[in-house]
């Protein structure tokens, strides 16, 4: 993939990379269609990175469609797909890990401690190898898509890090992999999460108020629903992640949920 990239490179080619954990949907395709109006040379990886996983998550679970994703990929237009072994990219020596002091430490990573370090190791890897100019990520993984700009300010990675909006199925649940775990009575558990930062953003359209209201009504929406076990709901700066508790300027209202065994994620910006 190094050669490939640096031959790429010396074609004059603008490296566009798309980074994910395949089982392919609309979410990641926009990914692509976003990189191919930066760059001329789309690169897809496709691997189920263990490092982002803690004991008893869903890494053996997780859902896995490598030969329709290839299909997907090809189709959209993508020059290469690199799709690593877990050995070739973790061999049973290996022990450098990236890691980040404090935007880790709010949202996801308070119940997931060591799932960002995962996270911005692979992606450093995954840099390193695929040597794009330009990386797209979504916003539906906000957090994510920050420390990895952070990342690669403080690195110096010579990277530019695109963000895409979040993309959501007709009735509005963000896409995932992970929604492929639902069963059709889950589902409108699981929509409870949008309908709740939906409902915030009515709330404080044109005035300024309490996070805390906002986070109370979000919590009636979600609990009405059996099944669900809110993980957090927080509304933040966009910037740093510290808590808002006043929304008088743009803030992040961020939400994880668990839906039977199905932890889901969703985020909007709300806008006083
Ligand atoms: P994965 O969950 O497969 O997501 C890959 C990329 O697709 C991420 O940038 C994510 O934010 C984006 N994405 C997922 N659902 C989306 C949606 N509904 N709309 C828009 N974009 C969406 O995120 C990962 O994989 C991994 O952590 C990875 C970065 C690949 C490192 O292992």
């Amino acid at each position: 993939m190094q050669a490939h990239s640096d031959e790429m490179r010396c074609l004059g080619k603008k490296i566009v990379f798309v980074p994910t954990m395949g089982f392919l949907h609309e979410g990641h395709l926009s990914l692509m269609r976003e990189g191919l109006r930066h760059g001329d040379y789309l690169v897809v990886s496709i691997f189920v990175n263990p490092t982002q996983f803690a004991q008893g998550e869903d890494l053996d679970s997780y859902p896995r469609s490598l030969e329709r994703d290839l299909e997907l990929v090809e189709k959209e237009g993508a020059g290469a797909a690199f799709t690593p072994r877990e050995n070739e990219l973790y061999p049973e020596d290996f022990q450098t890990y990236v890691s980040l002091e404090s935007l880790p430490r709010h949202l996801c990573g308070i119940s997931r401690p060591t799932f960002f370090r995962g996270v911005t190791t692979v992606v450093s890897k995954l840099f390193n190898i695929v040597k794009p100019h330009i990386a797209v990520f979504g916003e539906k993984d906000y957090q994510q898509l920050i420390i990895i700009r952070r990342m690669v300010r403080d690195m110096n990675f010579d990277i530019g890090i695109v963000g895409a909006p979040t993309i959501r199925e007709p009735d509005g649940l963000a896409m995932s992999s992970r929604n492929a775990y639902l069963t059709k009575a889950q589902r409108p558990a699981a929509l409870s999460l949008y309908k709740s930062l939906l409902k915030a953003k009515t709330i404080v359209q044109s005035r300024i108020i309490k996070a805390a209201r906002v986070i109370d009504e979000a919590k009636i929406i979600i609990t009405a629903h059996a099944e669900t076990d809110i993980d957090y709901i927080n509304v933040c700066d966009p910037r740093t992640l510290d808590d808002m508790p006043i929304i008088d300027r743009p803030a992040l209202m961020a939400l994880a949920v668990r839906v039977g065994k199905t932890r889901l994620i969703d985020n909007v910006l709300l806008v006083p």
